[in-house]
């Protein structure tokens, strides 16, 4: 059976947390593979609406295992509380686990976080203040902590005790902070550790395993392709792959097993946090999309920057994942406009280009250079059929299905499960 990947194609919030929701019914194990809490995965289903930091989207099917991959950097507070909201809302959790190579956020992550933040000043890079890039940075440093050392709490105290030394030598002297206790970080993780320890498993056995029964495995992408160290808008991006081969990484599979890889794009165009977004409208067409869509962040509930659908960045985003199916969520977002636009190239210094550029300076002279086609103004929500979409809607889709060179297999035309067009015969 085959390893189905879903990846943000954009900036993030493209919509991942439902189409994994809807596909996990189908699927026996999900990973997520990178990212933290900054991700908010929002699902509506028959238990209510949800707003996912750190457990994976399909921990609402009874028959589905859950791991959080080696690739993910963890916030155990963050999770054992989403955990109990999750039990108290009367959602099962007990297939849930975590790769003991999994970096734990520590506090001095969240911290520093928001002291590098503010010491950036007007430069900051607008990120979620959870810790993401200093825990991965430590990761890359070799000062990380993972989620395997809460197993041996003499260990875990010594390695603390070395790192904490260093970290509090930085808190102290670069940002004036008060020092962090010992005692009281250690004390907090042993309790963390008791909690947590009898979920933290050698997971690559298990999908491995699962693979070789024959299982539907989905690695659950967290943020979006353009926020990727590498190929996103650096250095305005997030600190670990969202890309398909960072899922290779962040659940431990080769890339020989992943047969499907499906790239989620939302019809127009969002970004939370500071960097280039070349087709962002600062005008009332913005707010509108912000406003019909509710494009506020579900981690930080940050207005999200909106705009219209980037072909330039779009194309660049399927290149580099290799997507082999496209998912269009919040297609209904569009049924009041009477026009609608898709950038299909820049106009950089004088100059058209239909590339995207890698470096943000260029990018921020970017000016779109736009296509426009008509609107199909009617409600859509309501349809499950491609054919009955509105011949407006189904241009636009056919559009995107050419710019992103690959068949777009699911519309998402609503929040819930139900509201999804299905194409194709692979479902
Ligand atoms: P960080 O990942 O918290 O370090 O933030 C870095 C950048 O990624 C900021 O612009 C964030 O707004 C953005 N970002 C991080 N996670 C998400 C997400 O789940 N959705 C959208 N943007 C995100």
């Amino acid at each position: 059976m085959p390893i189905i990947a879903v990846i943000g194609a954009q900036w993030g919030d493209e919509g991942k947390g439902k189409v994994v929701d809807l596909l996990a019914e189908k699927a026996n194990l999900i990973v997520r593979f990178s990212g933290g809490d900054n991700a908010g995965h929002t699902v509506v289903n028959p238990y209510g609406e949800f707003k996912l930091h750190i457990v994976p989207a399909g921990i609402f099917y009874a028959h589905t295992v859950c791991l959080i991959g080696n690739g993910v950097v963890v916030n155990p507070a963050v999770l054992i509380d989403e955990v109990n909201q999750l039990n108290e809302r009367g959602v099962d959790t007990s297939r849930l686990f975590i790769s003991d190579r999994a970096h734990l956020i520590m506090p001095y992550h969240t911290l520093l976080d928001g002291l590098e933040e503010e010491a950036r000043a007007g430069k900051a890079l607008g990120t979620t203040r959870k810790g993401i890039g200093p825990a991965f940075a430590d990761k890359i440093a070799r000062l990380g902590i993972r989620a395997g050392d809460l197993l041996d709490k003499e260990a875990l105290r010594e390695r603390l005790g070395s790192v904490l030394d260093y970290k509090n030598a930085i808190l102290t002297k670069v940002y004036g902070a008060d020092p962090l206790s010992l005692e009281k970080v250690y004390q907090d993780y042993c309790r963390y550790a008791d909690y947590l320890a009898p979920l933290i498993r050698e997971t690559t056995i298990m999908v491995a395993e699962a693979l070789d029964r024959g299982e539907l495995v989905m690695l659950e992408g967290a943020q979006g392709s353009l926020l990727d160290p590498d190929f996103g808008t650096y250095p305005y991006t997030t600190s670990s792959s969202p890309l398909a081969g960072g899922g290779c990484l962040g659940a431990g599979v080769g890339p020989s097993r992943i047969d499907r890889i499906l790239g989620v794009f939302k019809a127009y165009c969002t970004r939370v946090g500071s960097g280039p977004m070349p087709t962002e409208l600062a005008d009332e067409v913005g707010d509108m999309i912000r406003e019909r869509a509710h494009e506020y962040g579900a981690t930080t509930g940050r207005p999200r920057r909106c705009g219209w659908f980037d072909a330039v960045a779009a194309s660049f985003s399927s290149r580099i994942n290799g997507f082999t199916e496209a998912v269009i969520t919040r297609l209904d977002v569009l049924d009041t406009f009477s026009r609608l636009k898709i950038c299909v190239g820049y106009k950089l210094n004088g100059e058209t280009i239909d590339y995207f550029p890698g470096s943000i300076a260029a990018l921020e002279k970017c000016q779109p250079i736009y296509k426009e086609l008509p609107g199909w103004q009617a409600t859509i929500s309501h349809i499950r059929k491609y054919q009955q979409l509105p011949a407006e809607a189904r241009q636009y889709v056919d559009r995107l299905e050419e710019i992103v060179s690959c068949p777009v297999s699911i519309i998402s035309v609503g929040r819930g499960r139900g509201q999804t067009i299905f194409r194709g015969s692979n479902w």
